[in-house]
C-alpha cells in the first residue's frame, strides 16, 4: 500500500503550498480525518507534506468511521466551542447542521478560485450566503464485480438488473462454496447507520420508489415500489449475503470482498484502488459498474450521492494557517493525486487530466455517475435531517432482520416521518 501511495505521490511530483509564503511558522494545527479505507493513512501524508512545507506541525486525529457517530461528535465539540480541532472533515449532507461553527472559507480563498470547483458543490456549502466549508470529495455508490468469476461461470456480462444480480450471484456462490465455504455472492452495507440510509435509498430509487421525501417536503415513502425493493433487499440476507450483512459497514464489506470471498459489492470508490493495491488477492480481477436497476415503469439504475470537505473550527486559535491547510489539501495538485486513490475531485478539470487519467483511467468513468446520482433528502428537511436518516435506516433494517414487513415498517415509518416534519420542515 504504502509504495503505491509513494510511487504515485513521485508520479505527480512534489504538491506545493499555496499562499504558504505569508504564514507565520511553528504553528500546531489539529485536524480530524476519517478512517475508513485510506483516508487516514492519506490525511497524515498530505497534511505531513504541508507541515513541512510551512514550517508548522500538523496532528491527525481519527474520527469515527461510523458517519452518524461522527457527526454527534462533531456536534458535542463544537457546541461546547472547543479549539481543540481546527479543522474537521465534514459531509457534504452537514453544512446546514454545522454551519454556524465553521469560518467562512470565501474570506481566505478568492472567489476566482472557488470557480474552479463544481458550482454545485460550493453552492451546497454555502449557508446564509457563508461558504463553510471546501468541498473536498464526493462519493457514489457503485457495483464491484468480479471478471474472472464472470467468465469462469459463462456470464458475458455484469448484471443489469438486480433479479440478474440474484441469479449469478446465486451460480457463481454455488459454484465457489465446493472449495470455498466462506465465499459469498453479494456484500454491501446493512448495519443500522448512515450507510444503510445510502444504500437502502438505492433500492427504493432503483424500484421507481421515490426518495423518502421528495423535493417540495412531502413524505412519499411509504409505497409498493419502496417495500418491494426492502422485500427484495431482506431476501438476500442468508443467501446471497452473509446473516452478519446486517451489521456491515464499509469496511467488513471490504474485507470479505478483498479477500476473495465476494462475487459482488456494493461500496463507494475508495475500494477500487486498495482491490488494486500489490498485496490484494483481487488485483486485477475486478471492474466497477454502476448499480442495478430494480423492477417497474419508473425503474432505473440509483446511486447515492456523497462525499466529504473541509471546514475551519472557528474557535480555532489558528484560524489563518488552518484555512491555508484547507486549501491546499483541496488544491489541484491534491485532488490530482486523491483521484487516483478512488476520491473523486470537486474540480472538474482534474477529471480530464491526462496524468490522472493514465494513472487511474477509473477516474474518467466518475463524471457521469456522480453527476446523476440520488442526493438524500438533506436540503428540505434542514436540521431534521439526522432524524429523518435515523427513522428511515431503522425501519429498513427492521425489514432486513425480519422483524419486521416491508409493508409494516414503511406505515410505520411514515407516521414517525410525520411527527418528525410536525408543522413543516
Ligand atoms: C461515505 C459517503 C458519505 C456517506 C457515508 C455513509 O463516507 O461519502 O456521504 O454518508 O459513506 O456511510
Amino acid at each position: 500500500m504504502k509504495s503505491k501511495l509513494v510511487t504515485t505521490l513521485m508520479a505527480f511530483g512534489t504538491v506545493m503550498a499555496l499562499g504558504s509564503a505569508a504564514l507565520a511558522q511553528g504553528v500546531n494545527l489539529r485536524i480530524m480525518c476519517g478512517t475508513v479505507g485510506t483516508q487516514f493513512e492519506l490525511c497524515k501524508k498530505v497534511t505531513g507534506d504541508w507541515a513541512q512545507k510551512t514550517g508548522n506541525r500538523v496532528e491527525v486525529i481519527q474520527a469515527v468511521p461510523s458517519s452518524n457517530d461522527r457527526l454527534a461528535s462533531y456536534q458535542q465539540q463544537l457546541a461546547a466551542g472547543s479549539s481543540d480541532i481546527d479543522i474537521y472533515q465534514i459531509e457534504n449532507i452537514w453544512p446546514s447542521l454545522l454551519g454556524d461553527f465553521f469560518v467562512d472559507m470565501k474570506d481566505h480563498v478568492p472567489a476566482t478560485a472557488l470557480r474552479d470547483f463544481f458550482p454545485t458543490m460550493i453552492e451546497n456549502h454555502t449557508v446564509n450566503n457563508r461558504l463553510i466549508a471546501l468541498p473536498w470529495y464526493g462519493d457514489a455508490g457503485l457495483l464491484y464485480f468480479r471478471t474472472d468469476l464472470l467468465e469462469k461461470y459463462g456470464f458475458k456480462a455484469p448484471p443489469k438488473t438486480w433479479a440478474e444480480l440474484e441469479a449469478q450471484a446465486k451460480v457463481i456462490q454455488e459454484g465457489e462454496r465446493r472449495s470455498n465455504p466462506n465465499f459469498w455472492g453479494y456484500v454491501w452495507q446493512g448495519n443500522a447507520y448512515e450507510g444503510l440510509t445510502c444504500n437502502a435509498l438505492e433500492w427504493i430509487v432503483s424500484f421507481g420508489g421515490g426518495t423518502i421525501i421528495d423535493t417540495r417536503g412531502n413524505i412519499t415513502v411509504n409505497n409498493p415500489q419502496a417495500a418491494a425493493a426492502l422485500r427484495m433487499a431482506a431476501g438476500w440476507v442468508g443467501t446471497i449475503s452473509p446473516r452478519g450483512v446486517t451489521s456491515y459497514r464499509e469496511e467488513d464489506s471490504r474485507g470479505v470482498w478483498q479477500a476473495g470471498n465476494a462475487a459482488f459489492m456494493r461500496n463507494w470508490p475508495y475500494a477500487y484502488a486498495l482491490g488494486n493495491s500489490a498485496d490484494s488477492p483481487i488485483r486485477g480481477k475486478f471492474d466497477v459498474t454502476v448499480l442495478p436497476r430494480g423492477t417497474g415503469p419508473n425503474a432505473k439504475s440509483a446511486s447515492t450521492f456523497g462525499g466529504h470537505s473541509l471546514a475551519v473550527n472557528r474557535f480555532s486559535k489558528n484560524v489563518k494557517a488552518a484555512a491555508d491547510l484547507a486549501v491546499y489539501m483541496a488544491s489541484y495538485e491534491v485532488q490530482a493525486f486523491r483521484a487516483t486513490m478512488g476520491f473523486n475531485p470537486t474540480r472538474p478539470a482534474v477529471y480530464k487530466d491526462a496524468a490522472v487519467l493514465r494513472a487511474a483511467p477509473f477516474v474518467g468513468k466518475m463524471d457521469d455517475v456522480m453527476n446523476s446520482a440520488t442526493v438524500r433528502p438533506t436540503t428540505i428537511t434542514g436540521t431534521k435531517y439526522p432524524r429523518v436518516s435515523e427513522a428511515f435506516w431503522n425501519a429498513s433494517h427492521s425489514v432486513l432482520t425480519g422483524r419486521s414487513t416491508a409493508g409494516a415498517a414503511l406505515a410505520q415509518l411514515q407516521s414517525t416521518l410525520n411527527r418528525i416534519k410536525g408543522n413543516g420542515w
